[in-house]
């Protein structure tokens, strides 16, 4: 089977959200659970942006161990100092830096020639290569770049020791059939491809940022970019769960392997959701409230027949039990760690023992105990170490 990574861009392009703000506590309990699913690099923020993501970026670093920790950095000198504080702690010091490549973006934002561009990516690459051992560069906008253009700037700075050349659709414009085509004709064009791994990042403008995902892998694509329930910028990003989901069910057809334990999918899902306070729509694939819901007569006497004949994903496989034990006065300890580990909470003991003192106080009060009421008891044992 053929190993694709999953480079996961939760904490930066998906905290890129409009109205995501995420701490640094917050981010960092993302960060474990991310190394839990088995990402390969988890895109922790963009260092230079702030103090407060530097903060966030140096801190998960420094924790993460099984997955490679990357900052985001624009191709500057400054940035790049910035970055090597924030991860020289990590396992794997990784960088990212990015420089737009289309007409549109060299023109008006960038106001630099097609040359200049050149010359800043190859400089920054070499900068970054002084610290770093694995430099990621992306091309902004690359989807809408003149393809020879690309060939030419990628051959440029693979020279100059970049690891990853990451290809994103950065405005979501992309159709599978043309993305797909892109990866062909860099792989037959580009001098050197063979040393490094090709990266999709899509967005969703469209609604294709998972299919136009697949198609990369489909034509040479060794790393895919996404983020947990397709959080992103506008649109979001390619979801994480529905390639991972994808690739799986359909490895017959596929034969690639992305590592992602799929039984940390739901529980992943569920921590982002509640940390960015953003809901999931109901009929999302794979993680929506209805992904396994089947209403109509004729679908449900199906199930019962045969759960094959409507269902080709089992809540199982995600990680999800068909149904979760009711809390009330009544429960146990257990019921209660289990609920608290499948809401995405890391308790220590003590915080589990206080939290189930004041789930029992609130329980003789209450006949049902909800999962907002549950939050509120987790988060407050959690605030208070
Ligand atoms: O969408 C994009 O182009 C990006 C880059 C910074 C990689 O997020
Ligand atoms: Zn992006």
């Amino acid at each position: 089977m053929r190993k694709i990574d999953i480079f996961d861009t939760t904490l930066r392009d998906g905290e890129q959200s409009a109205g995501i703000n995420l701490n640094t506590v917050e981010k960092l309990e993302i960060a474990r659970q991310l190394e839990k699913l088995g990402v390969a690099v988890i895109e922790a923020g963009f260092p230079a942006s702030s103090p407060g993501d530097f903060e966030a970026v140096q801190r998960i670093a420094n924790t993460v161990k099984n997955s490679t920790v990357t900052g985001l950095a624009r191709a500057m000198k400054n940035d790049i100092d910035i970055s090597w504080e924030a991860l020289r702690g990590g396992e794997q010091p990784h960088i990212h830096v990015f420089l737009a490549t289309s007409p549109i973006h060299m023109e008006y934002k960038l106001k630099k020639t097609p040359d200049e561009v050149v010359n800043i990516a190859v400089d920054a690459v070499k900068y970054a290569k002084q610290y770093f051992p694995l430099v990621q560069w992306s091309a902004e906008d690359a989807f809408r770049s003149e393809p020879e253009y690309l060939v030419r700037i990628i051959n440029q700075v693979i020279a100059a020791g970049a690891t990853t050349i990451n290809i994103p659709d950065t405005v979501g414009y992309a159709t599978p059939q043309e993305y797909g085509a892109l990866f062909k004709y860099l792989k037959e064009n580009v001098t050197g491809v063979e040393k490094v791994k090709l990266s999709a990042h899509c967005h969703d403008d469209l609604g294709m940022a998972v299919a136009n995902s697949i198609a990369a892998v489909e034509n040479g694509a060794d790393q895919v970019e996404c983020t947990i329930n397709g959080i992103g910028e506008r649109a979001g990003n390619a979801s994480l769960e529905e390639i991972a989901v994808a690739l799986h069910i359909r490895k017959d057809f596929y034969n690639m392997d992305t590592s992602i334990n799929l039984q940390e999918i739901k529980r992943s899902s569920q921590l982002v959701s509640r940390l960015t306070g953003v809901m999931i729509q109901p009929n999302k694939a794979v993680v929506g409230k209805n992904a396994f819901a089947h209403e109509s007569g004729i679908h449900q006497d199906g199930m019962l027949k045969n759960r094959q004949t409507y269902e080709i994903i089992t809540p199982e496989l995600i990680g999800e039990s068909d149904m979760p034990l009711a809390l009330g006065k009544h429960s146990g300890r257990h019921a209660f760690k289990d609920r608290a580990v499948r809401m995405g909470f890391d308790l220590t003991e003590k915080q589990l023992n206080e939290a189930f003192i004041d789930f029992k106080k609130l329980a003789d009060r209450k006949k049902e105990i909800t999962e907002d009421d549950l939050f509120v008891l987790f988060t407050g044992q959690q605030l208070q170490d």
